[in-house]
């Protein structure tokens, strides 16, 4: 049976009352619709983690830098909640967007350090946008874990941060990036490309278990990047926006892999980026 879609704040906070005062413990997760595989698991995480679970759908037009990007984002709220409907999810928040942005919303969560390199580099606003409405989501939904893929596993610090610093009592959980049968990494963006895009793409990732290996015997990423891009261009990749080894802890820029890390990539192909991680040993 389909999970109600609640898009009105007052009926969330009845739902989180009564389930509150049965004793019963929240999940979430928050999305931007358009879910995949890589959605579900997080869904199927926070099933087996919590006794209510909220999925949000909300295309956060904060968190696009590109107006192009936001206009073509896929909305699929039908299917989403087709697909939602095995997993028997407690409630699917859809938020009208003035719940989220009421008239004259002033205010804005900013995260430094962790938003500095990489996304937060090219996508200027984009961590900003992402942190004002996952902390307005958490506040909403009063929910004691949430759940990320570590696809973006920059976003997974970014909020951990961000509920930290803010005292929100809810745990951060972050949850392995689901790929296809291909290697690539499951993304609602994978839904732009055609099927010979789709191919192409899928060499992102073994080139970054390549380097992964080569990093982890000690060689440093100055000595293999070019190389790496090279070889991605040739697969069909239009543009190599950036190959940047960080610390899996606070993401500061390595240049071999001497502390735990993880090597991340942004690429564009058929007018598409998608970005991708790996750990390195
Ligand atoms: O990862 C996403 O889909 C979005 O960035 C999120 C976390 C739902 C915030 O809008």
């Amino acid at each position: 049976m389909s999970a109600p879609i609640i898009r009105r704040l007052a009926e969330l906070r009845g739902k989180h009352r009564d389930w509150t005062m049965a004793g019963e413990s929240i999940g979430v997760v928050p999305t931007m619709g358009a879910l995949h595989a890589g959605h579900l698991s997080l869904v199927e995480a926070a099933k087996a983690a919590c006794d209510r679970v909220i999925v949000t759908i909300f295309v956060n037009p904060k968190q696009f830098n590109n107006p192009e990007d936001l206009a073509n984002y896929p909305r699929t709220e039908h299917e989403d909640a087709a697909k939602l409907a095995p997993y028997g999810v407690d409630a699917i928040y859809v938020p009208d967007p003035e719940e989220i942005y009421p008239q004259g919303f002033a205010t804005g969560v900013s995260v430094t350090g962790v938003s500095d390199q990489m996304e937060g580099a090219c996508r200027p606003g984009h961590f900003d946008g992402v942190a004002t409405v996952v902390a307005k989501l958490f506040l909403q939904t009063g929910a004691g874990k949430a759940f990320f893929g570590e696809k973006d596993y920059q976003q997974l610090l970014v909020v951990r941060r961000m509920a930290r610093d803010l005292d929100i009592p809810i745990e951060v959980i972050g949850c392995p990036t689901v790929r296809e049968a291909s290697g690539l990494a499951m993304s609602s963006r994978n839904l732009r490309l055609s099927a010979e895009g789709l191919e192409k793409a899928s060499r992102l990732y073994p080139v970054l278990q390549r380097l992964a290996a080569e990093l982890c015997g000690g060689a440093s990423l100055d000595a293999l990047q070019d190389d790496a891009k090279a070889d991605l261009l040739a697969a069909g990749f239009e543009e190599v926006e950036y190959l940047s080894l960080n610390s899996s802890e606070d993401l500061r820029p390595l240049k071999t892999a001497d502390a735990p890390s993880r090597l991340f990539a942004a690429a564009w192909i058929e007018g598409v980026r998608l970005i991708d991680n790996v750990s390195v040993g």
